[in-house]
Formats: structure tokens, C-alpha cells, sequence
């Protein structure tokens, strides 16, 4: 019996997850995606092209890998077929190919979810979350408050008499808002789609996995968004409606605490968000511009500029400990490559104490990072594809970061490219 390894992100997402899965991917038989939706933006690089999966878990592009969408998934089905149809115009089909199982579970983001999601946020005016606006948060609530439509009710023959009950309920709720909306096209757009998901065989993702397991089969789930947006621990409300931890991949996938082998916490060198909420080490500077130019920091999703700012170890810490993080991997050290000093918050200035932990209200009073200058390396690392040839101050931020951190480093990421990836100790 072997184990489900974890690959998530520990800051406020858009760590590079969807590289490094790609790049792990041939090393499993299948690739779940165990939460959220199409909020998630995640990139792959390789022989000079570019992707961005939104639904579709980052292993797709391995030849021998199964991927899954999990039943802790939302799914919006226009988004999932296109970004299929693009896959496809591109060259490949994970469908024809049998590359891609849904889960029967997994819940169905409707286009009245959207209009939802945009309704509430435009009321909020400037305390909006800044949603991704892919109908996220409505999805999880009709989840949790036991109204939702899952993939498998779609070939039930009274689905379309659930949706419209649902899409009644909506209405009324948005009959509250003064937001205007047109739903035929998206309605049309919907159900075409939805034609289209029952092509993807559905299956009972608890089933599937813990038969790959019992096969002696290596499982690799991939989370999204990070762990800093979690429902429970991140920073809420400025967070995203699912469990963005490992505790997110026995609940999005149905497998046992105890399956659980490998946790890979994956950060960037330094630290971005896209949204509102608070960020102590955020740089409303010319520092922080440099770091959103040159880390080309703007969302794969939305293409909302990110807010930039140096690496926090009191919130890494608290993400350590929330996943149980064995390994860390870290990206877009290349970034860094022009700095002459870095910069990394070890501590917290609040309420006149200095503490190394996140505390419960870091929105009415923000903590103030307590920063130690780290010398740069002053060298373009975009081309090191040996760990000897890694300079010396480079390898003493991350000995630094092992030392504060008590996990290793097992991955660095240089650049965007698949290649551009060292693998340490
Ligand atoms: P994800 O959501 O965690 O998969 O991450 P995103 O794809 O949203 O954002 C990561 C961005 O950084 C993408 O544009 C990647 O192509 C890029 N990227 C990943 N690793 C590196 C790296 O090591 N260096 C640089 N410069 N870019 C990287
Ligand atoms: P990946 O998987 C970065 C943020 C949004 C917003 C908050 C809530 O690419 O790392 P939602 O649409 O979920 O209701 O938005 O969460 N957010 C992300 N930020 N990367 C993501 O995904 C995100 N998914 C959601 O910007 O602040
Ligand atoms: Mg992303």
C-alpha cells in the first residue's frame, strides 16, 4: 500500500504549484486536484510554451499520468470544456486520450453562482475580498447549506427541474441587490458544457485513489490557492471558501489522515497576494514594484497586478505546522538576482510585544515585520542547473531559511521553465 504525497502552497497562493506538479508528475500515476476551483491560475513552462490550467490538475501533460478533479472541487463546466477546447487546439486531448476522470462528488459552480459572487462583492464596495469572481464562495455555501448540484446529479433525469429550483432561489436572493445581469448566454453556454462533462467518465474519488493506493500506485494530490487564503487558518475573512491544507486533501479526495505520506510546502524566495486583506511584510515601494516587474507578478487568472513584499517566517512557520510540511520547496529565486540586500520578517511588532506567530487579529492592528538584511548574490541563476553551481550567499539564504524553518529545501526553481528546476540534498 503506498501513500498520497501533498504539494501545496504556503503563502497566499500562486507559489508555482502547477510547475513543480508538472515537473513531479512523471514521477506518479496520478495527479489530484483535491479543492477550489477556477480561481486558481496555475502555469506551466516547457519547450517554449506556456499553459495555464485552471481546473485540470498540472499533471496533464505527462504521458503516463492519470489526473483527477476531486470531489472537493467546485467546477464551472463552461470554464473546464475551455480549457479542454484550448488544450485540444494545442495538440492535446486528455480526454480521447482517457487521461481525465471527474468526481461524481465534485460540486458545479452555475452562472448564477457568478452573478452572485459579483453582486455581493459590488454591495462591499471597498471592503470587498477581491474574489476571483468565479463564483467560488456561493458555490461552497449552497455546498455546505446542502443545496448544491454535483457532477453526478447531471445525468439524473430531473437535473434540469434541480437547477432551475436552484437558479429560482438565486434569483430571489439577487432580487435583494441593485445588480443588473442576463443570464440566457451564459445559460446556453452552461448547459452545452454540461453536454460536454458527462463525456469525462465520472468516478467516487475515495474509491479511485485508495485503489490506486491499494496497487501499490503513487498518488500526488495538488492543492490550490495557499495556505494564508484557508477558510479556518487563513487570514478571514480575506480568504478563499475551502481548505487550502493537507487536512483539504484527506476531505477533497476521501482518503484517510493516516495515507498521507509526503507534504511538499512550496514558497516563493519572497511573498506576493492578489486581493484585499492584510499582508505585514507587503512593499507599497518602489521595492515592491521591482519585485511585481521583474517576478512578472501579475495574476494567471484574473491579470490583477499582485501586491509584493519579503518572505514572512512566522506566517511560513504556522503554515508548516497547519500541513505537517516535510519537504519545502522554493521558486522564483531568480528573482532576487538583482537585489544587493534581501530582506526576511522573523518576528512581529504587535500590541508592543515581539512575537513569532501570526496572532488572531492582524486586520484592526497590523503587526509590524521585524526584517533581517540578507546579503544578494548578485548573479544571474536562471542558467545554474547544477546544485555546485548555486552561488555561496544563495545557498546561505536557503541554509538560513532550513535553519529558521526546521524542514529542507528540497527543490529549487530558477525560472519559469520545467528545466529551470534544481533538485537539493
Ligand atoms: P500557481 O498558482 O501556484 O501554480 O502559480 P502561478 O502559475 O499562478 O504563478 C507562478 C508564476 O511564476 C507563473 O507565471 C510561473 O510561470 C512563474 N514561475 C514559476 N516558477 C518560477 C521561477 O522559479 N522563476 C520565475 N521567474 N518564474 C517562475
Ligand atoms: P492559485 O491556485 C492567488 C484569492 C483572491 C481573493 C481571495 C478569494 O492560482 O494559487 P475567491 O475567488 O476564491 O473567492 O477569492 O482569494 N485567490 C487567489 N490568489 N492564487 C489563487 O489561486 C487564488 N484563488 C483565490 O484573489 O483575494
Ligand atoms: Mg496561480
Amino acid at each position: 500500500m503506498t501513500q498520497v504525497d501533498v504539494l501545496l502552497g504556503l503563502q497566499w497562493g500562486d507559489e508555482g504549484k502547477g510547475k513543480i506538479v508538472d515537473v513531479l508528475s512523471p514521477q506518479y500515476d496520478l495527479i489530484a486536484r483535491f479543492q477550489g476551483g477556477p480561481n486558481a491560475g496555475h502555469t506551466l513552462e516547457f519547450d517554449g510554451k506556456k499553459f495555464v490550467l485552471n481546473t485540470i490538475p498540472s499533471g496533464i501533460f505527462n504521458e503516463k499520468t492519470m489526473n483527477l478533479i476531486g470531489n472537493g472541487v467546485v467546477i464551472d463546466p463552461i470554464i473546464l470544456k475551455r480549457e479542454l477546447d484550448n488544450l485540444k487546439k494545442a495538440g492535446h486531448d486528455p480526454v480521447a486520450k482517457g487521461k481525465l476522470v471527474i468526481a461524481r462528488k465534485a460540486h458545479l459552480i452555475l452562472p448564477t453562482h457568478q452573478l452572485l459572487d459579483a453582486a455581493n462583492e459590488q454591495k462591499m464596495g471597498k471592503d470587498k475580498i477581491g474574489s476571483t469572481l468565479k463564483g467560488i464562495g456561493p458555490t461552497y455555501m449552497d455546498k455546505t447549506g446542502r443545496n448544491g448540484l454535483r457532477v453526478g446529479d447531471t445525468t439524473l433525469p430531473d437535473f434540469k427541474d434541480r437547477y432551475n429550483k436552484l437558479v429560482e432561489k438565486h434569483k430571489e436572493i439577487l432580487s435583494h441587490y441593485e445588480f443588473e445581469y442576463d443570464l440566457a448566454e451564459k445559460e446556453a453556454a452552461f448547459f452545452e458544457a454540461i453536454e460536454f462533462i458527462k463525456t469525462i467518465p465520472h468516478v467516487d474519488s475515495e474509491h479511485y485513489v485508495n485503489g490506486f493506493l491499494k496497487e501499490g500506485k503513487k498518488v500526488l494530490a495538488e492543492g490550490a490557492q495557499g495556505t494564508l487564503l484557508d477558510i479556518d487558518f487563513g487570514s478571514y475573512p480575506f480568504v478563499t471558501s475551502s481548505n487550502t491544507t493537507t487536512a483539504g486533501a484527506c476531505t477533497g479526495l476521501g482518503i484517510a489522515p493516516n495515507k498521507i505520506g509526503h507534504v511538499y510546502g512550496i514558497f516563493k524566495a519572497y511573498c506576493t497576494r492578489v486581493g484585499g486583506g492584510p499582508f505585514p511584510t507587503e512593499l507599497d515601494d518602489e521595492v515592491g514594484e521591482n519585485l511585481r516587474q521583474v517576478g512578472h507578478e501579475f495574476g494567471a487568472t484574473t491579470g490583477r497586478a499582485r501586491r509584493c513584499g519579503w518572505i514572512d517566517l512566522p506566517a511560513l512557520k504556522y503554515a508548516i505546522m497547519l500541513n505537517g510540511v516535510t519537504e519545502l520547496i522554493m521558486m522564483k529565486a531568480d528573482v532576487l538576482d538583482g537585489f544587493d540586500t534581501i530582506y526576511a520578517c522573523t518576528h512581529y511588532e504587535h500590541n508592543g510585544e515581539t512575537i513569532d506567530y501570526m496572532p488572531y487579529d492582524i486586520i484592526s492592528v497590523k503587526p509590524t515585520p521585524v526584517l533581517k538584511a540578507i546579503d544578494g548574490w548578485k548573479t544571474d541563476v536562471t542558467k545554474v542547473n547544477k546544485v555546485a553551481d548555486i552561488p555561496a550567499k544563495l545557498a546561505d539564504y536557503i541554509a538560513f531559511l532550513e535553519k529558521e524553518l526546521q524542514v529542507p529545501v528540497k527543490f529549487l526553481s530558477v525560472g519559469p521553465d520545467r528545466v529551470q528546476t534544481l533538485e537539493l540534498n
